[in-house]
């Protein structure tokens, strides 16, 4: 098993970092966890006798996805959960109870849970050490639903810094077969999969990169020298091949999975 390339002290610093400015800039996390809400209804919908009454939020970041949640699972009680307490702190009043903790070894009991929510976060997880946790604290028939990011998150960065220098500048995550295997192996069963890449568009470079840095995502761990004046102008030039009618793109490959405990 290896470490994610983001050290995990980095990333937890980055998201505290980021909570005040993040929900005027997650266009593309809220659509995922739009989509996520509905391929969650549909499968407890499958499910007649599913009727779940505790919902975790793993990785909840500002709690958008918790009223979603509160209104499609009126009876369920919902526990919030995000290593980075900045982001705790910014829930809305009296949806969820809080949980500061990481979700790769959840303080939650075995067979506590009736179904766990994840939107976004786990592509910052092992996924060998994230799928076991998960499905530990869920009961039998409880269902997991999950969104997060593939490898093709940020290409256009990716494609425009090969222009720069051979450093690693944008995170790899890992394939979706990744998570598919930890989960199978971790006893879950795949009910349902999806994957799509999501465009969050800016007027230019620096926006975009700004506006990365505020979604916590541009940690890779990897020590970088500074960026001179030329290698930027390469960069912005680079970048300028994407440019499409709205702007300049920044493309989040995502895949929702839905996976039930047998
Ligand atoms: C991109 S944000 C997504 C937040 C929210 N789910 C959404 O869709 O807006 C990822 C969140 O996952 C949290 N996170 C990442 N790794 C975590 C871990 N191992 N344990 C707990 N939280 C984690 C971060 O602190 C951050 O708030």
């Amino acid at each position: 098993m290896t470490d994610h390339p983001a050290p995990k002290h980095a990333v937890r610093a980055a998201f505290d970092k980021a909570a005040d400015g993040y929900d005027a800039v997650a266009t593309v996390q809220r659509a995922a966890c739009d989509r996520l809400l509905s391929l969650a209804i549909d499968a407890a919908a499958a499910r007649p006798a599913f009727a779940p009454r505790r919902i975790l939020d793993a990785g909840c970041g500002t709690g958008y996805a918790l009223p979603g949640l509160a209104r499609a699972f009126p009876a369920a009680e919902l526990i919030a959960l995000d290593f980075a307490p900045a982001m705790l702190r910014r829930h809305p009043p009296g949806l969820a109870r809080a949980l500061c903790a990481d979700l790769e070894h959840l303080p939650l009991a075995d067979g506590s849970l009736d179904a766990i929510w994840s939107s976004y976060a786990l592509q910052w997880c092992t996924p060998q050490r994230a799928l076991p946790a998960l499905a530990r604290s869920l009961r039998r028939g409880g269902q997991l639903w999950i969104a997060t990011l593939g490898p093709g998150t940020l290409a256009e960065l990716r494609d425009a810094f090969r222009e720069v220098d051979d450093d690693e500048h944008v995170l790899r995550f890992e394939p979706p077969q990744a998570l598919v295997d930890a989960a199978e192996a971790a006893g879950l069963r795949l009910i349902g999969s999806r994957r799509e890449t999501l465009r969050a568009w800016a007027p230019d470079l620096r926006s975009l990169l700004a506006d990365i840095k505020t979604l916590g995502a541009h940690q890779t761990g990897a020590r970088r020298r500074p960026l001179g004046k030329s290698a930027w102008a390469a960069l912005g030039a680079a970048y300028e091949k994407h440019r499409g009618p709205a702007g300049l793109p920044a493309s989040y490959d995502t895949f929702w999975l839905v996976a039930e405990k047998g």
